[in-house]
């Protein structure tokens, strides 16, 4: 009852602290839709994350103040479809919550504090004021994409999105339940408002779920590479677990939407950063992983349909009516480890459950290669199973 009380209370904090403020916000960020959507007031959940007094806050080895947040109160508990799965999520003990307990030692690291959150909650990234409106101003041309729907076209300037991807041959009528991919990680220049993304991309029939690395100032109000996850369900969409839709997070220790190390075109040394979206086979619950760990779900009964046929690995760009912004190490592929921006060891789950690590059903697509190239497997020089070599310098 107590904290029910105090829910409340922080809700019409919430409230007073947006709407007090909406007069100076009159910028060209805010338009139509976003009004619509505070008076709509949706989304209650994430009005409290956001404005939510600083109770229990603890910041990355890069500075981001997170917030630790109950599990139960993360914003996308919120969702219908997250009230059956409580249910399940107490009664089956999955196991990825009982090692929160005895395995969280992983991502210690990544915190000031060497640890995270305390057990039972989970690091839910504070989202400014403005940064609260703006993402809730995304145009439709905005919205993150599979290249399905691109044609190659050497004079689509119009085209505000731009890929280099691999991706599954369509038309063989195969089912899928999972992809991983091995990244290395680069920091493209972008200009806001635009992005550059390496990402899996999933598609569930009219819905997807993307994880990968992205330069994104709008999401992220600065121009450094850091993780992130996409959910698009019907007509909503979620970057990270900021709203309802999104992704709803199991560990304590992982900063999901933190800063990326990143490589130094030429250097011996570069980081790489593994990255899964998983079905599990029982429960059919969905799964980002992450460096092979559990971070997050999204429930069965999320999606309207639960596998596809449709999977892609690489870049994706968005360029708002400017030059278009670099992709991956911003050149074009040479052919070599150190010189691209590659991305390896990709595997598909098949929808027997059997893991397919050569992934021969695949083809490379550009949808303009004056900005961006991509080639599948002409050869390497580290012990790969498989390898993307994707990038470009943009400029179209
Ligand atoms: C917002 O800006 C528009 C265009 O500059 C103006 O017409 C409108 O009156 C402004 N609204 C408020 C509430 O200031
Ligand atoms: C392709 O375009 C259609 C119609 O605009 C849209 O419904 C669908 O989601 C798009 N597919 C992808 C993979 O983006
Ligand atoms: C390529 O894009 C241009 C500009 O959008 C368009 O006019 C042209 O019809 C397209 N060509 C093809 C073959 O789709
Ligand atoms: C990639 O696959 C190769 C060959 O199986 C293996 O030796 C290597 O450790 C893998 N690398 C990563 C980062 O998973």
């Amino acid at each position: 009852m107590k904290s029910s009380i105090l829910m409340m209370l922080l809700f019409v904090l919430g409230y007073i602290v947006c709407f007090g403020d909406m007069s100076s916000l009159n910028n060209s960020f805010v338009d139509e839709e976003t009004l619509q959507y505070f008076s709509d007031f949706k989304n209650k959940k994430q009005l409290i994350v956001v404005n939510k007094p600083a109770t229990n806050i603890i910041k990355t080895m890069h500075g981001d103040p997170y917030e630790c947040v109950d599990f139960y109160k993360q914003p996308a508990s919120e969702h219908s479809s997250m009230k059956n799965h409580l249910f399940c999520y107490e009664r089956l003990q999955i196991p990825s919550l009982t090692n929160l307990e005895t395995n969280n030692k992983k991502f210690g690291y990544l915190w000031k504090n060497g640890i995270g959150c305390p057990t039972g909650t989970v690091p839910i990234k504070k989202v400014t004021k403005d940064e609260f409106v703006r993402l809730n101003s995304f145009s439709e041309k905005y919205k993150p994409q599979g290249s399905w729907n691109f044609t190659y076209n050497q004079s689509n300037i119009d085209n505000q999105h731009h890929f280099a991807v691999s991706r599954i041959k369509t038309g063989k009528g195969k089912i899928y339940n999972g992809a991983t991919m091995v990244a290395n990680t680069y920091n493209p220049k972008v200009k806001f408002p635009q992005y550059s993304s390496t990402r899996i991309h999933i598609q569930l029939g009219n819905d997807f779920i993307q994880a990968g690395y992205t330069v994104n100032p709008k999401l992220y109000s600065d121009s450094k590479t850091r993780n992130f996850v996409y959910t698009k369900v019907g007509e909503n969409q979620c970057y990270n677990s900021m709203c309802s839709d999104g992704i709803i997070i199991v560990r304590s220790d992982f900063p999901l939407g933190s800063v990326e190390e990143t490589c130094v075109r030429g250097d011996i040394e570069g980081y790489v950063q593994i990255y899964g979206l998983l079905k599990d086979k029982a429960s059919g619950t969905w799964w980002l992983e992450i460096e092979g760990k559990q971070i997050g779900f999204w429930p069965a009964n999320k999606f309207q349909k639960s596998s596809d046929n449709n999977v892609e690995w690489g870049g994706e760009v968005y360029s708002a009516h400017m030059p278009s912004p670099q992709m991956g190490c911003g050149y074009f592929p040479v052919g070599r480890v150190r010189y691209d921006s590659v991305i390896y060891n990709i595997t598909l789950v098949e929808e027997n459950f059997n893991i397919d690590k050569r992934v021969k059903n695949r083809e490379a697509f550009s949808d303009n290669n004056h900005g961006y190239r991509v080639a599948n497997d002409i050869y390497s020089d580290i012990p790969v199973n498989n390898i993307i070599y994707y990038g470009g310098p943009g400029n179209i």
